[in-house]
């Protein structure tokens, strides 16, 4: 491979690629601030043991990891999450409680670079931390939602789907599986849309290895779960089974929550869902893009054991990460990503040396009441001056020639519809405000 290209699954952002990331940072910030989240950042690298530990074997394996100079054992940052929980952890006694934090940053994995998976991503994370009730997840589930609609796409473009690990150890417990296994079973049924039959019977009959229980009825008992797509037939499959039941009592202030909150199209049921990573441990969700490929535009859940793990005291969390690439690709589809504008509010046009002072005094009071200028930093002719300006992107420029120095104005000229008017030079900054806001003709007499 040559030196001078990028890494398969690095991106490099040219500055109209830039924009669209920078849109999709205000968007999502835009939708944590308005539910009273914190902006949060962890370090890029962290110490290895920090993931080995935490995050669940699919991540380990594609863990950026080395050596630093120092001899110590590090990673870039798959994910945010065993990061928050240290950070979290290490205050969580003297903070308000619930914690509500937003982080967005860039995440890096060592995955195989395919269309919506690369090997560095940016994604938001928002956690909720402290509150062990299904009102912290109806939270969580409707900020996730929220940073989708937020972009203008609406109930048709996605889907959330919320399952519960919580509810499939209770059914697994009363097919004869205790909660150490429970883990392992439940990554067959996340296998259940890609495994042949064949290679499933192999997982379960492995997951089980040692346990008193056919797998074949577990793997029939697991399809069946797997397979309720509503909450009324998680009540018919809980029937007679009060640890089940008592679950249902949370799902159904979770779902009544989601509705009060208008959100009802955007959710479904989905026990299929039950999250890769180790730490989930109750209500567990997924993001999906309705149409095309449906591929995972969002992931979370609840992690309750996780910060006690990393040192801090028991402290509930739920949370999601959501990632910019599948998402980018689905607003490119629905047409949901402003046009690109990255011009200035104006451009001055300083023709000729005798003018370079006056334009100059404008150019920085009118940066410093917030317009963005730019202006020709060598001399040139109106027409190439003219050109430069429009290729810039800008809508307006403002013409310092020596006569118009002379009588103390500036021309304003539209390359639009190329009018103009006349502005004295006292009133710069007021005149050119009126322009942006009313158009060349609050300058036109
Ligand atoms: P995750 O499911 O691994 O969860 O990732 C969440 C989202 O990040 C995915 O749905 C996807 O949009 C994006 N993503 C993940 N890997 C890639 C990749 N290689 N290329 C592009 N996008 C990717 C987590 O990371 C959890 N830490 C989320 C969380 C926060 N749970 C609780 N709090």
């Amino acid at each position: 491979m040559s030196e001078a290209r990028t890494l398969p699954g690095f991106r490099e952002f040219y500055p109209e690629d830039r924009a669209v990331i920078g849109h999709i940072f205000e968007v999502w910030r835009s939708a944590c601030r308005r539910h009273g989240f914190r902006e949060w950042e962890p370090p890029v690298l962290e110490p290895l043991e920090l993931f080995t530990e935490k995050s669940g074997e699919e991540i380990v394996r594609q863990l950026f990891n080395f050596e630093d100079k120092g001899g110590r054992k590090v990673s870039l940052r798959p994910e945010m999450t065993p990061s928050l929980a240290r950070m979290v952890g290490a205050r969580a006694n003297g903070m308000p409680k619930p914690i509500r934090w937003f982080a967005i940053g860039e995440n890096y994995r060592y995955e195989k670079p395919q269309k919506g998976r690369l090997r560095a991503f940016y994604q938001l994370n928002a956690d909720l931390l402290g509150e062990a009730g299904p009102s912290a997840d109806a939270e969580i589930i409707a900020l996730c939602a929220e940073c989708l609609l937020g972009f203008g796409l609406t109930q048709s473009d996605f889907r959330i789907r919320i399952s519960d690990r919580t509810l499939w150890f209770r059914y697994l417990a009363a097919l004869g599986v205790s909660e150490d296994r429970a883990g392992q079973v439940l990554a067959v049924v996340d296998k259940f849309e890609r495994g042949t039959p064949d290679e499933l019977t192999k997982a379960m009959t492995a997951a089980l290895a040692g346990v008193p229980v056919d797998p074949a009825d577990v793997l029939r008992g697991s399809r069946k779960f797997a397979a309720a797509h509503s909450f009324d037939e998680l009540t018919r499959l809980a029937s007679g089974d009060e640890a089940m039941q008592s679950r249902l009592v949370e799902w159904r202030h979770l779902l009544d929550a989601l509705k009060a909150m208008g959100l009802s199209e955007c959710v479904t049921v989905d026990l299929t869902i039950v999250r890769g990573l180790a730490y989930y441990t109750g209500f567990v969700f997924e993001a999906f893009e309705t149409g095309g490929e449906a591929r995972a535009l969002a992931g979370g859940g609840r992690y309750d054991a996780l910060v006690a793990r990393l040192g801090g005291p028991d402290l509930p969390a739920v949370g999601f990460g959501m990632g910019d690439v599948t998402l980018r690709d689905l607003l490119e589809l629905r047409g949901r990503l402003p046009a690109y504008v990255d011009g200035p509010d104006f451009y001055a046009l300083i023709l000729g040396e005798n003018a370079r002072a006056a334009a100059l005094e404008d150019v920085a009071a009118l940066r410093r009441a917030g317009f963005r200028v730019e202006y020709n930093l060598r001399d040139g002719k109106f027409g190439k001056l003219a050109q430069a300006a429009e290729a810039a992107g800008a809508k307006y420029g403002v013409i310092y020639g020596g006569e118009e120095v002379a009588r103390g104005v500036a021309k304003v000229r539209s390359f639009v519809d190329r009018r103009e008017g006349v502005v004295p030079r006292a009133d710069i900054v007021p005149a050119l405000r009126a322009v942006l806001e009313e158009g060349i003709e609050a300058v036109i007499p």
